[in-house]
C-alpha cells in the first residue's frame, strides 16, 4: 500500500479524459488499494484515478460515518438519472479549502465493475448520488469548480496557484 500524491487544480492534467480499464487484474486492484489509502488518509469522500495522475475509469468513495464501507466503481455508467436536480454545498481533494454549491440529480444508478471484476448496478441518492457525479465527472476532465461563474473560478485558480507557490518555498 502506498500513499499517492493528488494533483491540484489548476493542473491541466486533470483535464484528461480517462479510458476504459482493460482488465480487472493485480495492478488494478494494487491501484484501488492505494486510492483507498489515499481517500482515508486526506479525509475525503471519493477519490477518482484521474486525481492521482492515472487516466483510467476507476473511482473509489466512502461515504460512511464509519469510513468502513469502501465503494469501487471500474468503468462506471450512468444508467439512470431522476428527474429532479438540487444544488449541493461540494469540495474535492483537489481543491483544497474550497466549498461551493454545484447543481447534481437527485438520484443516480450507476452500472460498475467492482474490485473483483463483477458488473454491478449501484442506486444513489443523497450523498451518495452527488460524490458519484463528482467523481464520474473528474474522469471526464472536469473539476467542480468548471460549474461556477468565471469570476469566481478566476478567484479559486488565482488561490490555489498561490498555495502552491507557498508550499514550494
Ligand atoms: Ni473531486
Amino acid at each position: 500500500m502506498a500513499l499517492l500524491p493528488i494533483l491540484c487544480y489548476p493542473d491541466p492534467k486533470l483535464h484528461i479524459v480517462a479510458s476504459p480499464v482493460q482488465t480487472v487484474d493485480g495492478h488494478i486492484r494494487a491501484l484501488v488499494s492505494d486510492m483507498l489509502e489515499t481517500m482515508y488518509e486526506a479525509k475525503g469522500i471519493g477519490l477518482a484515478a484521474s486525481q492521482v495522475d492515472v487516466h483510467k475509469r476507476l473511482i473509489v468513495i466512502d461515504v460512511s460515518e464509519e469510513r468502513n464501507a469502501p465503494l469501487v466503481l471500474i468503468n462506471p455508467d450512468l444508467s439512470w438519472t431522476s428527474p429532479g436536480k438540487h444544488l449541493n454545498e461540494e469540495g474535492c481533494l483537489s481543491v483544497p479549502g474550497i466549498y461551493d454549491s454545484v447543481e447534481r440529480f437527485d438520484a443516480v444508478k450507476v452500472t460498475a465493475m467492482d474490485a473483483g471484476g463483477v458488473w454491478r448496478t449501484v442506486d444513489a441518492d443523497g450523498v451518495l448520488a452527488v460524490c458519484i457525479q463528482h467523481e464520474m465527472d473528474h474522469l471526464m476532465g472536469k473539476v467542480f469548480v468548471e460549474y461556477l461563474s468565471p469570476l469566481k473560478r478566476n478567484r479559486i485558480k488565482t488561490k490555489m496557484r498561490k498555495l502552491q507557490r507557498e508550499d514550494r518555498d
